[in-house]
Protein backbone atom coordinates (compact mmCIF):
# COMPACT_ATOMS: atom_id res chain seq x y z
CA UNK A 1 0.00 0.00 0.00
CA UNK A 2 3.06 2.67 0.78
CA UNK A 3 4.46 1.85 -1.89
CA UNK A 4 1.44 2.46 -4.09
CA UNK A 5 0.63 5.49 -2.31
CA UNK A 6 4.13 6.70 -2.92
CA UNK A 7 3.70 6.52 -6.60
CA UNK A 8 0.65 8.20 -6.81
CA UNK A 9 2.31 11.08 -4.40
CA UNK A 10 5.97 11.36 -6.47
CA UNK A 11 3.77 11.12 -10.16
CA UNK A 12 1.40 13.76 -8.36
CA UNK A 13 4.05 16.07 -7.62
CA UNK A 14 5.83 16.00 -11.11
CA UNK A 15 2.26 16.58 -12.87
CA UNK A 16 2.14 19.50 -10.32
CA UNK A 17 5.49 20.65 -11.38
CA UNK A 18 4.38 20.43 -14.93
CA UNK A 19 1.40 22.44 -14.25
CA UNK A 20 3.69 25.43 -13.40
CA UNK A 21 5.35 25.70 -16.49
CA UNK A 22 2.38 24.86 -18.85
CA UNK A 23 0.52 27.99 -17.08
CA UNK A 24 3.30 30.12 -17.18
CA UNK A 25 3.99 28.94 -21.13
CA UNK A 26 0.09 29.19 -21.12
CA UNK A 27 -0.17 33.15 -20.13
CA UNK A 28 1.60 34.45 -22.97
CA UNK A 29 -1.98 33.69 -24.36
CA UNK A 30 -2.80 37.30 -22.53
CA UNK A 31 -0.63 39.34 -24.18
CA UNK A 32 -1.20 41.41 -26.96
CA UNK A 33 -1.70 39.48 -30.15
CA UNK A 34 1.16 39.87 -32.18
CA UNK A 35 3.37 40.04 -29.17
CA UNK A 36 1.71 36.58 -28.16
CA UNK A 37 1.28 34.74 -31.69
CA UNK A 38 5.37 35.01 -32.39
CA UNK A 39 6.05 34.26 -28.67
CA UNK A 40 3.91 31.06 -27.99
CA UNK A 41 4.54 29.65 -31.42
CA UNK A 42 8.64 29.85 -30.88
CA UNK A 43 8.09 28.72 -27.35
CA UNK A 44 6.48 25.38 -28.49
CA UNK A 45 8.42 24.98 -31.49
CA UNK A 46 11.37 25.17 -28.66
CA UNK A 47 9.84 22.97 -26.98
CA UNK A 48 8.95 20.03 -29.50
CA UNK A 49 12.33 20.44 -31.08
CA UNK A 50 14.62 20.00 -27.90
CA UNK A 51 15.43 16.15 -27.67
CA UNK A 52 15.85 16.85 -23.58
CA UNK A 53 12.31 18.34 -23.62
CA UNK A 54 11.48 14.95 -25.68
CA UNK A 55 12.58 13.13 -22.93
CA UNK A 56 10.84 14.52 -19.85
CA UNK A 57 7.30 14.64 -21.93
CA UNK A 58 7.53 10.68 -22.14
CA UNK A 59 8.33 10.67 -18.45
CA UNK A 60 5.21 13.11 -18.53
CA UNK A 61 2.89 10.71 -20.46
CA UNK A 62 4.40 7.53 -18.20
CA UNK A 63 3.31 9.73 -15.10
CA UNK A 64 0.08 10.34 -16.13
CA UNK A 65 -0.50 7.00 -16.88
CA UNK A 66 1.21 5.76 -13.33
CA UNK A 67 -0.81 8.09 -11.29
CA UNK A 68 -4.02 6.88 -13.04
CA UNK A 69 -3.49 3.37 -12.65
CA UNK A 70 -2.08 3.71 -9.13
CA UNK A 71 -4.85 5.54 -7.86
CA UNK A 72 -7.52 3.38 -9.62
CA UNK A 73 -5.81 0.15 -8.02
CA UNK A 74 -5.98 1.88 -4.40
CA UNK A 75 -9.65 2.98 -4.83
CA UNK A 76 -10.55 -0.32 -5.75
CA UNK A 77 -9.30 -1.97 -3.02
CA UNK A 78 -10.02 0.80 -0.73
CA UNK A 79 -13.67 0.12 -1.63
CA UNK A 80 -13.28 -2.89 -1.31
CA UNK A 81 -11.94 -3.27 2.16
CA UNK A 82 -14.67 -0.58 3.32
CA UNK A 83 -17.50 -2.63 2.14
CA UNK A 84 -16.21 -5.97 4.07
CA UNK A 85 -14.92 -4.04 7.40
CA UNK A 86 -18.00 -2.35 8.13
CA UNK A 87 -21.48 -2.23 8.14
CA UNK A 88 -22.04 1.31 9.17
CA UNK A 89 -19.02 3.55 7.54
CA UNK A 90 -18.26 5.95 9.34
CA UNK A 91 -15.83 7.73 7.09
CA UNK A 92 -18.02 10.30 5.63
CA UNK A 93 -17.93 12.32 9.60
CA UNK A 94 -14.46 12.05 9.32
CA UNK A 95 -13.31 13.27 6.37
CA UNK A 96 -14.27 16.23 3.60
CA UNK A 97 -16.03 15.62 0.40
CA UNK A 98 -12.99 16.51 -1.39
CA UNK A 99 -11.17 13.52 0.03
CA UNK A 100 -13.85 10.84 -0.56
CA UNK A 101 -14.31 12.24 -4.27
CA UNK A 102 -10.55 11.94 -5.15
CA UNK A 103 -11.29 9.21 -7.86
CA UNK A 104 -14.48 11.14 -9.18
CA UNK A 105 -12.19 14.34 -9.65
CA UNK A 106 -9.50 12.49 -10.85
CA UNK A 107 -12.06 10.80 -13.52
CA UNK A 108 -13.07 14.63 -14.55
CA UNK A 109 -9.69 15.72 -14.92
CA UNK A 110 -8.68 12.70 -16.88
CA UNK A 111 -11.92 13.50 -18.83
CA UNK A 112 -10.19 17.21 -19.39
CA UNK A 113 -7.17 15.55 -20.47
CA UNK A 114 -8.04 13.58 -23.21
CA UNK A 115 -10.43 16.17 -24.78
CA UNK A 116 -7.67 18.69 -24.33
CA UNK A 117 -4.83 16.21 -25.60
CA UNK A 118 -6.82 15.45 -29.16
CA UNK A 119 -7.69 19.44 -29.25
CA UNK A 120 -3.85 20.60 -29.10
CA UNK A 121 -1.52 17.39 -28.62
CA UNK A 122 -2.68 14.76 -31.56
CA UNK A 123 -3.52 17.82 -33.94
CA UNK A 124 0.00 19.33 -33.58
CA UNK A 125 2.26 16.83 -32.50
CA UNK A 126 0.24 14.13 -34.47
CA UNK A 127 -0.42 15.84 -37.16
CA UNK A 128 -4.42 14.51 -36.61
CA UNK A 129 -7.36 16.27 -37.96
CA UNK A 130 -7.85 19.62 -39.30
CA UNK A 131 -4.19 20.76 -40.57
CA UNK A 132 -2.25 23.41 -38.66
CA UNK A 133 -0.42 26.27 -40.64
CA UNK A 134 2.42 28.31 -40.19
CA UNK A 135 3.00 31.95 -38.88
CA UNK A 136 5.37 34.83 -40.66
CA UNK A 137 8.79 32.93 -39.16
CA UNK A 138 7.46 29.53 -40.30
CA UNK A 139 6.71 28.16 -36.87
CA UNK A 140 3.90 25.56 -36.38
CA UNK A 141 0.83 28.20 -35.77
CA UNK A 142 -0.09 26.73 -31.81
CA UNK A 143 -1.37 30.48 -31.48
CA UNK A 144 -3.87 30.15 -33.99
CA UNK A 145 -5.25 26.53 -32.83
CA UNK A 146 -5.61 28.07 -29.23
CA UNK A 147 -7.23 30.95 -30.52
CA UNK A 148 -9.68 29.93 -32.89
CA UNK A 149 -10.53 26.64 -30.28
CA UNK A 150 -11.51 29.59 -27.76
CA UNK A 151 -13.75 31.53 -30.10
CA UNK A 152 -16.09 28.68 -29.12
CA UNK A 153 -17.90 28.71 -26.35
CA UNK A 154 -18.83 25.44 -25.71
CA UNK A 155 -14.89 24.56 -25.39
CA UNK A 156 -14.68 27.60 -22.76
CA UNK A 157 -16.98 26.43 -20.93
CA UNK A 158 -15.63 23.39 -20.90
CA UNK A 159 -11.95 23.87 -19.92
CA UNK A 160 -12.95 26.81 -17.84
CA UNK A 161 -15.58 24.91 -15.17
CA UNK A 162 -13.54 21.70 -15.76
CA UNK A 163 -10.42 23.92 -13.73
CA UNK A 164 -12.97 23.46 -10.86
CA UNK A 165 -12.30 19.72 -10.22
CA UNK A 166 -8.53 20.47 -10.69
CA UNK A 167 -8.44 22.70 -8.22
CA UNK A 168 -10.22 20.52 -5.36
CA UNK A 169 -8.00 17.70 -7.00
CA UNK A 170 -4.20 19.72 -6.55
CA UNK A 171 -6.00 20.91 -3.00
CA UNK A 172 -6.38 17.44 -1.80
CA UNK A 173 -4.33 15.92 -3.45
CA UNK A 174 -1.05 17.96 -2.37
CA UNK A 175 -1.77 17.78 1.20
CA UNK A 176 -2.01 14.16 0.65
CA UNK A 177 1.51 13.39 -1.00
CA UNK A 178 3.40 15.47 1.50
CA UNK A 179 1.58 13.26 4.21
CA UNK A 180 2.46 10.22 2.12
CA UNK A 181 6.26 11.25 1.84
CA UNK A 182 6.57 12.26 5.57
CA UNK A 183 6.86 16.19 5.23
CA UNK A 184 3.58 16.37 7.64
CA UNK A 185 4.79 16.91 10.53
CA UNK A 186 2.80 19.50 13.12
CA UNK A 187 5.17 22.44 12.64
CA UNK A 188 4.71 22.67 9.10
CA UNK A 189 1.20 21.52 8.79
CA UNK A 190 -0.06 24.91 8.94
CA UNK A 191 1.94 26.24 6.19
CA UNK A 192 1.41 22.97 3.87
CA UNK A 193 -1.77 23.22 3.95
CA UNK A 194 -1.57 26.94 3.12
CA UNK A 195 0.74 26.37 0.15
CA UNK A 196 -1.29 23.67 -1.20
CA UNK A 197 -4.12 25.85 -1.15
CA UNK A 198 -2.43 28.93 -2.88
CA UNK A 199 -0.99 26.92 -5.49
CA UNK A 200 -4.36 24.98 -6.57
CA UNK A 201 -5.94 28.64 -6.33
CA UNK A 202 -3.71 29.83 -8.85
CA UNK A 203 -3.82 26.67 -11.03
CA UNK A 204 -7.79 26.80 -11.28
CA UNK A 205 -8.17 30.44 -11.86
CA UNK A 206 -5.11 30.44 -13.73
CA UNK A 207 -5.85 27.86 -16.56
CA UNK A 208 -9.99 28.65 -16.27
CA UNK A 209 -9.73 32.67 -17.20
CA UNK A 210 -6.97 32.13 -19.76
CA UNK A 211 -10.51 30.76 -22.21
CA UNK A 212 -12.31 33.22 -20.89
CA UNK A 213 -9.89 36.04 -21.47
CA UNK A 214 -9.15 34.65 -24.79
CA UNK A 215 -13.01 34.45 -25.92
CA UNK A 216 -13.42 38.31 -25.04
CA UNK A 217 -9.79 39.40 -26.75
C1 LIG B 1 -5.80 27.45 -20.65
C2 LIG B 1 -5.67 26.16 -20.61
C3 LIG B 1 -4.69 25.38 -21.45
C4 LIG B 1 -4.16 25.67 -22.69
C5 LIG B 1 -4.40 26.89 -23.58
C6 LIG B 1 -3.27 24.58 -23.04
C7 LIG B 1 -2.53 24.49 -24.23
C8 LIG B 1 -1.78 23.42 -24.62
C9 LIG B 1 -1.08 23.29 -25.88
C10 LIG B 1 -1.05 24.36 -26.97
C11 LIG B 1 -0.46 22.08 -25.90
C12 LIG B 1 0.41 21.50 -27.05
C13 LIG B 1 1.81 22.02 -26.91
C14 LIG B 1 2.67 21.67 -28.11
O1 LIG B 1 2.79 20.49 -28.43
O2 LIG B 1 3.22 22.58 -28.70
C15 LIG B 1 -0.77 21.42 -24.65
C16 LIG B 1 -0.30 20.18 -24.27
C17 LIG B 1 -0.60 19.56 -23.09
N1 LIG B 1 -1.39 20.04 -22.07
FE1 LIG B 1 -2.31 21.83 -22.03
N2 LIG B 1 -3.27 23.65 -22.02
C18 LIG B 1 -4.12 24.10 -21.03
C19 LIG B 1 -4.42 23.47 -19.83
C20 LIG B 1 -3.96 22.24 -19.45
C21 LIG B 1 -4.26 21.58 -18.20
C22 LIG B 1 -5.15 22.18 -17.10
C23 LIG B 1 -3.63 20.37 -18.21
C24 LIG B 1 -3.61 19.29 -17.19
C25 LIG B 1 -4.56 19.10 -16.28
C26 LIG B 1 -2.91 20.27 -19.47
C27 LIG B 1 -2.14 19.20 -19.87
C28 LIG B 1 -1.45 19.10 -21.07
C29 LIG B 1 -0.63 17.95 -21.44
C30 LIG B 1 -0.41 16.70 -20.59
C31 LIG B 1 -0.09 18.25 -22.71
C32 LIG B 1 0.85 17.37 -23.55
C33 LIG B 1 2.27 17.79 -23.25
C34 LIG B 1 3.14 17.60 -24.46
O3 LIG B 1 3.23 18.52 -25.25
O4 LIG B 1 3.73 16.56 -24.61
N3 LIG B 1 -3.12 21.42 -20.19
N4 LIG B 1 -1.57 22.25 -23.89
Amino acid sequence: MFFRKSIIALTGLFLCIFLIVHLSANSILLLPEETARGLYNSYSTTLRESPLIKIVAYVLYLSIILHVVYALLITLNNRRAKSKAYAVNRNKENSSWTSQNMGLLGIMILLFIVVHLANFWARIKLGMGEGVGLDANGHVDVYEVTYSLFQNMYYVGFYSLLMIPLGLHLHHGLKSAFMTLGFYHKKGLKFLAKAALVYAAIMAIGFGIIPLIVFLK
